[in-house]
């Protein structure tokens, strides 16, 4: 009989799509992918960061890496980013959106156009991609779908006002999405993480009493690894385990939202 962990868990033979995955929480959950089988896209605005992270994965790994190059905020666009994408690859059967931004300042200062492009990136770019692949992913018999929310998807913290609606809105569209597609057999699900050392997070830890405040929130008392506490969860989440689990938010957050 074949171990659970290779007949509900594996990813081999699937190919993943990750947006924003040239560092941070994408290359993560990319890396992780790889580690469990599959072939995964890394998929940037950053050029170098998107290079060095699909070789570094191919290179640690043996599995097969492909680099695309498309910005999410070019909305137009994105419908032909998908098609080369599944011309690059031949098929996809897992969608991981992760890019993000953050701007950090009190919302009577946020302008118009730093209200956009946080939505935009988070939330349109979400609606936009996933609308992209839905077809290949009925014509194919399903896929599954992660959107990355964040502890914003539950509660609000100040100086973040565009986030914390996207992050919101992150938790509408998994719900709205898996309600219209999982007669496609189409998963939709939100991984949410707690605080992660990233590019998006190090203005705030660079401010000790922020950094502080961060800290004594969380139960576990530390920050989550990415590859072991989210890039876990994006497995399962992706994999033939998690197969009646649609339109959930699942928080990885070490006890912050149970507080
Ligand atoms: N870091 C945290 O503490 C934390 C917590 C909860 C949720 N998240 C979420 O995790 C996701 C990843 O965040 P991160 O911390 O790894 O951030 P990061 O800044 O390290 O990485 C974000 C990636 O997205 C890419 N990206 C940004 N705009 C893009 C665009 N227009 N087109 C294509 N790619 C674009 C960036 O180039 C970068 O590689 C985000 O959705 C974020 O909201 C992060």
């Amino acid at each position: 009989m074949q171990d659970v962990f290779s007949e509900f868990f594996s990813l081999k033979g699937k190919t993943a799509v990750i947006t924003g995955s040239g560092r941070g929480i994408g290359k993560a959950i990319a890396t992780m992918f790889a580690r469990a089988g599959a072939d995964v896209v890394i998929w940037d605005v950053i050029k170098e960061n998107a290079e060095a992270t699909a070789k570094e994965i191919a290179d640690t790994t043996g599995q097969k890496t492909w680099v695309y190059i498309g910005d999410l905020l070019q909305q137009e666009k994105i419908k032909d980013y998908v098609k080369d994408i599944i011309s690059l690859c031949g098929k996809v059967d897992i969608l991981v959106n992760n890019a993000g931004v953050q701007v950090r300042k009190p919302a009577l200062e946020i302008t118009i156009e730093e209200w956009y492009r946080v939505l935009n990136t988070h939330l349109t770019a979400t609606f936009l991609v996933t609308q992209a692949f839905v077809p290949h992913f009925i014509q194919r018999g399903g896929g599954k779908v992660i959107n990355l929310g964040s502890l914003n998807c539950f509660m609000a913290v100040p100086d973040i006002m565009p986030y914390v609606a996207s992050k919101m809105g992150i938790l509408g569209l998994t719900r709205s999405m898996c309600v219209e597609w999982s007669k496609y057999n189409i998963n939709v699900n939100a991984l949410a993480p707690g605080f992660v050392a990233t590019e998006l997070t190090k203005k705030l830890f660079e401010n000790p009493e922020k950094k502080e405040w961060v800290m004594k929130r969380i139960p576990m008392g530390r920050l989550a690894d990415p590859e072991k506490d989210l890039g876990c969860l994006a497995i399962f989440l992706a994999s033939k385990a998690s197969d009646y689990i649609n339109g959930q938010i699942i928080y990885s957050d070490g006890g912050w939202t149970a507080a």
